[in-house]
């Protein structure tokens, strides 16, 4: 019998996973909650909320997923994997406490001193005043996070005494991130990139590496998004460092995790940059990235149902294996993202295309068009013999998506010359 899987989110990570799985000769049936237009082409789309735990379990029960795997972080922080775990199903997916190494920055900081993972050294506040005049007597930039669940949104780089006051009252005085707590870190330089693996307890799978861009435009500019495209391999990252982060970050978190009695049992994301002075965490996400999945499960040549399963139910698998081609993804967003934008921009896609395309956020209206349904709405993803090669395709591809309401980056991968 084949398997039928679960996959509960609605991105373009979502659709990067449905993809892998539908490339897996064990699974038949795919189901999405509650998935989008693109989506809908490749599994059967379910219209319930990623973080409806009752009615996903239901679901699951009477439609006998043999798995379920597990998107977004805010599925997870609501305690999915708990419940379907209590109730004896499958799933791929951190408890709400393992979660806690993204949903809480001073829980990973915790983490990372207690098991010696190098990050920016942090002091953590509550009170307004106490946490301003610690900032007001260090040097700018000032890295301020704000302690909890804020879309990518809580972090602010303060250039000066002005916009740290700024920053510190809306996380500690307004309501607008809720009543939390800042962490204040010390301001590090040096590329940024994103290493992900599966994890199982102590057990580790690195991913191959990618790198995210998380600003608006071209050369880094505008406001900080999600992402607005990712590429793989990196050439700057050298093994040394890929082996020295395998062992004091990723592994290191594992086993911490473990002897917290808060074992990993999904994607563990390590937000990593490369100083002067090695490789330190900038971030930790207990899920797969947005958008480097779109580049990184591509590369998979093993079949992801083995492994996604040897994770839920804690079976062996072999070693996963990478194709070591070049790969990279452009996303194209709804004018106006990261802030206010409008939906409902019917999407032509160029039957020429030669790209894999992942939906992010995309509806069918009454009249059968693909129209625009979020932030971040399409990605086209291209190999290439090289970084340039991939970027030159993708840059054609993106270019071949027609809506008057999008844009995107021409210069995805630009430290590679
Ligand atoms: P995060 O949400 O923690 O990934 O932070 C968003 C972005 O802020 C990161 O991708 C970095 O570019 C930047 N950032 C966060 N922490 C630091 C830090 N300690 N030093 C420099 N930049 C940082
Ligand atoms: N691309 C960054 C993230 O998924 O958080």
């Amino acid at each position: 019998m084949k398997k039928k899987v679960l996959v509960v989110g609605s991105g373009g990570r979502e659709h990067a996973i449905v993809d892998a799985l539908s490339r897996s000769p064990q699974v038949g049936t795919i189901y999405c909650a509650p998935g989008n237009a693109g989506i809908a082409t490749q599994a059967e789309c379910v219209a319930i909320k990623d973080t409806d735990v009752k009615g996903l379990l239901e679901f699951a029960k009477s439609k006998d997923i043999d798995l379920t795997v597990v998107g977004p972080e805010a599925a997870l922080a609501v305690g999915i994997a708990d419940e379907f775990r209590a109730a004896g199903l499958s799933i791929f997916g951190h408890s709400k406490a393992a979660a806690r190494i993204e949903t809480s920055k001073e829980f990973a900081k915790v983490i990372m001193e207690k098991y010696n993972v190098p990050t920016a050294a942090y002091k953590s506040f509550s009170e307004y005043e106490e946490a301003l005049a610690y900032v007001l007597a260090r040097p700018f930039p000032a890295v301020l996070k704000y302690d909890g669940l804020a879309a990518g949104k809580g972090v602010v780089i303060a250039q000066d005494a002005a916009e740290a006051t700024e920053a510190l009252k809306d996380m500690l005085l307004d309501t607008r991130f809720g009543k939390g707590k800042v962490v204040v870190e010390d301001y590090l330089e040096g590329p940024e990139f994103s290493f992900m693996c599966f994890a199982d307890g102590n057990r580790i799978w690195p991913m191959p590496l990618a790198q995210d861009h998380k600003r608006a435009f071209d050369g880094d500019k505008g406001p900080n998004t999600g992402g607005m495209g990712a590429y793989s391999p990196l050439p700057f990252i050298t093994e040394e460092d890929k082996a020295f982060a395998v062992k004091n970050v990723l592994q290191a978190v594992a086993d911490g995790m473990v002897a917290e009695g808060c074992p990993l049992k999904g994607v563990l994301y390590g937000g990593l940059m490369k100083t002067a002075q090695g490789v330190k965490v900038i971030e930790f996400n207990a899920r797969f990235g947005d958008p480097e999945t779109e580049v990184v499960l591509p590369l998979l040549k093993s079949d992801i149902y083995d492994i996604f399963s040897a994770v839920a139910n804690g079976t062996t698998c072999a070693e996963p294996e990478w194709s070591n081609e070049s790969i990279l993804g452009i996303v194209l967003a709804s004018k106006g993202y990261p802030g206010s934008y409008q939906k409902g921009f019917p999407i032509v896609i160029d039957p020429e295309i030669d790209a894999h395309i992942y939906h992010m956020g995309t509806a069918v209206d009454s009249n059968c068009n693909l129209v625009t349904a979020g932030g971040r709405v399409i990605m086209a993803v291209c190999k290439g013999s090289d970084i340039k090669d991939a970027r030159a395709k993708a840059n054609v591809a993106a270019d071949l998506i027609k809506c008057e309401n999008l844009f995107h980056r021409k210069d995805i991968g630009w430290q590679i010359k």
